[in-house]
């Protein structure tokens, strides 16, 4: 789905960070290009896995060692592992086997309207609806489709998402488009409230698509031109995710 040099023309340019990953992880038949592999977790998608998501979270978020990361965040000296291995693969598999929102209304007609206009305005540009995954050990992930409505690209999102802040190749101004599934349900497990886009500056799904900037331009325009009763639609559809 990348498209670097916007070859169609569609203003969408979605490039995957292609990041070193460290020697704990086993790539197994992940596609590589020097040596490299393409990241698809975190804001700015600089974890190929959720181990690699895990171990970092551990050590960086935490600050807890690992033998996978055995590098204290405070004195940058190795030190013995604050958290045993089983402990992080057996998150890890809770993490790999939690299930996706199952979407609500979806029969419904405002709904099924909603998703039809989030499409003519190419929304779905980088909101991809409908992915398949590769082959799994764990069957029920195994060659199954899903629908997370994001394809794992970085996009410039223009400046007023700048953080000053790069991830490996990702520069300061680019986000991987986070996926929409369970969106309709995350105001409910925050107090009732939306705290939308990386740093959850938009109390709102409207504000958020009001700040799509850079390669969502003409999404966001188009948005904005559409009548009210599809721009409502629109918003029913994404709050049925
Ligand atoms: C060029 C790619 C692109 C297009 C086109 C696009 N988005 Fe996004 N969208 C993103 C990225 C990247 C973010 C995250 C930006 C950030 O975190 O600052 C995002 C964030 C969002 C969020 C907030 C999600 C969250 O969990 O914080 C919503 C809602 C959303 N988009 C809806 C839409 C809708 C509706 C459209 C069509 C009008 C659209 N997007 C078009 C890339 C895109």
């Amino acid at each position: 789905m990348a498209d670097p040099n916007d070859s169609d023309g569609d203003g969408i340019s979605g490039v995957p960070n292609w990041i070193t990953i460290p020697s704990y992880i086993n790539p197994e038949n992940a596609l590589t290009q020097n040596g490299k592999y393409i990241g698809r977790f975190g804001k700015k998608a600089a974890a190929i896995n959720l181990l690699h998501q895990t171990v970092n979270a551990y050590n960086q978020d935490m600050g807890i060692t690992s033998t996978f990361n055995p590098i204290d965040v405070y004195t940058n000296e190795e030190i013995d592992p604050e958290v045993a291995n089983v402990t992080v693969n057996d998150l890890v598999f809770y993490l790999k086997t939690l299930k996706a929102p199952i979407q609500r209304n979806q029969n419904d007609t405002e709904v099924i309207h909603g998703r039809n206009v989030f499409e003519q305005i190419n929304c779905t540009g980088c909101h991809k609806s409908n992915l398949t995954t590769g082959y799994s050990p764990i069957t029920g992930l195994s060659f199954k489709s899903f629908s997370p409505y994001t394809d794992m690209l970085l996009h410039d999102m223009g400046s007023g998402l700048d953080d000053g802040y790069t991830e490996g190749i990702a520069k300061t101004y680019e986000w991987r488009t986070p996926p929409l599934w369970g969106l309709g349900l995350s105001a409910n497990s925050q107090g009732g409230q939306y705290f939308l886009m990386h740093d959850g500056r938009a109390r709102s799904i409207e504000q958020a698509i009001s700040m799509h900037g850079g390669e969502a331009t003409g999404s966001r325009t188009a948005f904005n031109s559409l009548s009210q009763a599809d721009k409502n639609a629109v918003l029913k559809f994404l709050k049925s995710l």
